[in-house]
């Protein structure tokens, strides 16, 4: 029971507030995140950033030129990764910094996350995912991660309620969810219903309130609640479409993850309770991926968002990011190749496929984590649990014989290959029922925190500029215009490829007469 309850939204909003609190959750203007007005010009301005530990270097080129730049020496002095100096320093020399897939640079600060790839370690707010993980429940970390600190219990049943508020959708938005095809993807259906929501709240667009509406708290907390709350119910009918049951209304009286439950499960009973553990479970993953730092998906928020668009298209932006295998489909892949793999005893063959490069170990290996990846630690043991419950997942046998013999084998060691979050989340959501087209839409419910906790951050950054890299043009150098008929040889035509439908073949070798004249 007590299980149920830490994650469980306080029941029953009116017996458990006061007469101004409950106002003040009823009141969907005004709400309170942070405690900040919109004519606070105190709160609302971006304060200016401390100065650090500094010191210097000097670069000198083979030209002659030459010049001192500033190091911030702060991040390395607290372990917190190497010191850095302003690319655009680099100018003074003529140089420009190329950096593809941004290897080495930072593109902002931030307080929000933090990653040791070498220990393993992963913080939020400065408190290790192991212990949020163990001890605290989905929304209190997404009140955490957008504001900084753990709530007080008041604070946490404000925003739980306020959460709970928002979860219904405007019936427009649920009769265009249905009309896409039977079988479209889940997450194509997310994307472009987030982005539709745009469009029904023009108070949270720039373009048409003006450009300091972002200034106002009240106007960013709403649309934080709004996209925390809907998220789930607009999942929840995708599933539903996809399986092609009627949508169900949220339980709002329900905690955010058992709700979710609920609404992809209910049927026609007079009361539908979802498993608590399983609800916990999911708890649990959800608050594994709240957020990690500047991923790509979390990289494409903050760029889209720099350019002060609203954030519903910024989420939706941010989202599209999570179709790639790269990315929020790396689970799903795992799951292929186990599936492919088929049988324990093929594990040894499959090894020596990766190693002689015919194959990748899905679920292996991080841009970051030099490590085991502390979220693949608790997730395996989650599985365990849901296991019990749903009965073993068969593949879970091929997999862990795949960890034990790459944790052993010198290829892996050598690289510093190990499991990531990815290589067991597939087979607990497989285990849980969830089609695996569901994955990545169960990636993006939780990590919309992360994205609206960076696009908060970024509102407030005094140093935030539009995104706007730089490239290195390797082009043609100018040159004149050549008419059509003094042209010799052909252009490579890249566009004169497209594939042909069989329907497309047949119609073309018919007659076509393009005029009646
Ligand atoms: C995540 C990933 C893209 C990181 O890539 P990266 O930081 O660019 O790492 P690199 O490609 O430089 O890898 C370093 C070495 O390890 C090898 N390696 C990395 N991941 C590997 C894997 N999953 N299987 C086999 N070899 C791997 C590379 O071939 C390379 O070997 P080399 O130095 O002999 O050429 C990569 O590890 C990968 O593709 N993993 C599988 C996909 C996955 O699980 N993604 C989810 C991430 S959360």
């Amino acid at each position: 029971m007590e299980e149920t309850s830490s994650f469980r939204r306080i029941e029953g909003i009116g017996s458990h507030l006061q007469p101004d609190l409950l106002q003040n959750c009823l009141d969907i203007e005004g709400i309170a995140v942070n405690e900040t007005s919109a004519d606070d010009s105190e709160e609302t301005q971006p304060k200016a950033k401390k100065k650090g530990a500094t010191s210097s270097v000097t670069l000198t080129r083979p030209n002659g030129k030459t010049a001192t730049i500033e190091v911030d020496e702060e991040s390395q002095q607290r372990g917190f990764g190497p010191a850095t100096i302003h690319a655009t320093d680099l100018s003074k020399v003529g140089l420009r910094a190329y950096d593809p897939g941004y290897l080495n640079t930072a593109s902002a600060t931030s307080k929000i996350t933090f990653i040791d790839g070498d220990k393993g370690t992963l913080l939020y707010r400065g408190y290790p995912i192991e212990e949020l993980a163990e001890k605290s429940n989905f929304l209190e970390v997404a009140f955490l991660l957008i504001n900084g600190e753990l709530p007080t219990k008041h604070q946490l049943s404000q925003w739980e309620s306020k959460v709970m508020t928002h979860t219904y959708l405007h019936e427009n938005l649920i009769h265009l969810m249905q009309t896409f095809r039977y079988d479209a993807h889940p997450l194509g259906m997310l994307i472009s219903t987030i982005a539709a929501l745009s469009t029904f709240y023009p108070e949270a667009n720039a373009a048409l309130s003006g450009q300091h509406i972002f200034k106002d708290p009240q106007i960013r907390n709403k649309q934080v609640f709004r996209i925390i709350g809907k998220l789930p119910t607009i999942a929840a009918c995708a599933y539903r479409h996809r399986i092609g049951r009627p949508y169900n209304q949220p339980a709002t009286q329900l905690g955010y993850t058992e709700n979710f439950l609920y609404m992809m499960d209910k049927l026609s009973e007079a009361k539908y309770t979802p498993n608590p553990k399983l609800a916990r479970a999911l708890d649990i993953l959800f608050i594994l991926h709240a957020d990690h730092e500047m991923n790509c998906s979390t990289a494409a928020m903050r760029h889209i968002a720099s350019s002060l668009a609203d954030p519903y298209t910024a989420v939706a932006g941010a989202a599209g990011a999570l179709f790639g295998p790269l990315h929020g489909g790396a689970n799903e892949a795992v799951l292929r190749m186990l599936e492919e793999i088929g049988t324990v005893d093929k594990v040894p063959k499959f090894i020596e496929d990766v190693k002689n490069r015919k194959k990748k170990l899905m679920g292996f290996g991080h841009r970051v984590y030099r490590n085991y990846d502390p979220r693949a630690k608790i997730i395996r043991k989650v599985a365990y649990e849901v296991f019990d419950l749903l009965g073993t997942e068969p593949l879970i046998e091929i997999a862990m014989a795949l960890e034990s013999a790459a944790l052993k084998d010198e290829y892996f060691i050598k690289r510093k290959l190990y499991p990531n979050v990815d290589f067991f989340t597939g087979l607990i959501y497989k285990s849980m029922g969830f089609p695996t087209d569901m994955f990545p839409v169960l990636f993006c419910i939780p990590r919309a925190v992360g994205w609206l906790a960076h696009w908060l951050e970024l509102l407030d950054d005094p140093e935030n500029k539009i995104v706007r890299p730089r490239q290195i043009y390797v082009g043609p150098a100018q040159r004149n215009y050549t008419p059509i008929d003094q042209r010799s040889t052909d252009a490579p035509f890249g566009t004169d490829k497209v594939y042909s439908s069989v329907s497309s073949k047949r119609r073309n070798v018919g007659e076509i007469t393009l005029s009646n004249l």
